[in-house]
């Protein structure tokens, strides 16, 4: 989060017009959604960032144009899977806080937010976790099926499913945010990746997981080898 401070804090101050945002001009209240929240802290470290970003940027509007102050208030959405632990999410969140806190439970492969009612949609490492496995990768019958193991970037074939499905849900991501979100809001994703040219494999988060991958075939061999 204090890598992606700067790019979160620049991409407020360049593309968000706050005082042409619909509902703020009415309510005085900006809408915040952290999309994949987990249970903190970083979601909080994000909000924090968002918040300090628009009141800097307003501040400099204000100067710039001479206007009288608005009182913003802000009420942040915590969003994640229903089996998210938001009891611990709660329970953690920062006091004292300068928003209005709440909870919303579902995937974000849907809607989940009622028409043109947020003004900043944000999402960290969370857009990467796809809705389902690649059907043809647990296919034993397809020649991509990936003979049982955890994690696999090492063939073309995996990554175009992976890469495919990725697409699908990306585009079911946007088409429900297009809906929610009010015209001149902005969304600020951040989706872990490698650079061009660059292959997964040779990654060394890539590495972590591979190893992660076969410590957890190994066990579940050890248990059936007991069994
Ligand atoms: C790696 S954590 C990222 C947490 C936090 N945003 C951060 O940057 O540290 C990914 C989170 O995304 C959530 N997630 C995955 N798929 C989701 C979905 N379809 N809808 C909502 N949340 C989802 C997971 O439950 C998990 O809490």
């Amino acid at each position: 989060m204090e890598a992606t401070k700067s790019m979160i804090i620049d991409s407020i101050f360049e593309n968000l017009d706050i005082k042409n945002l619909p509902s703020s001009c009415t309510s005085n209240t900006i809408k915040i959604a952290d999309f994949g929240c987990s249970v903190g802290p970083n979601t909080f470290l994000a909000i924090q960032c968002i918040i300090e970003a628009i009141h800097l940027k307003l501040e400099k509007t204000l100067h710039d144009d001479q206007n009288p102050k608005k009182a913003l208030e802000f009420q942040v959405f915590f969003n994640d899977q229903n089996d998210n632990d938001f009891n611990t999410l709660f329970t953690t969140l920062p006091t004292p806080k300068d928003y209005f806190a709440a909870g919303v439970p579902g995937s974000f492969h849907s809607r989940i937010f009622p028409t043109a009612t947020l003004h900043i949609a944000h999402s960290s490492c969370a857009l990467n976790w796809l809705s389902r496995v690649p059907k043809a990768v647990v296919d034993k019958k397809s020649p991509i099926w990936n003979k049982g193991r955890v994690h696999y970037t090492g063939n073309v074939k995996v990554l175009e499913a992976y890469s495919d499905q990725f697409k699908r849900d990306m585009e079911v991501f946007f088409k429900a945010r297009a809906q929610e979100i009010v015209g001149g809001g902005l969304m600020l994703l951040l989706v872990p990746g490698c650079e061009d040219g660059v292959l997964p494999c040779d990654t060394l988060v890539s590495m972590q997981f591979e190893l992660f991958g076969s410590c957890l075939m190994d066990m579940v061999k050890m248990v059936r080898t007991k069994k």
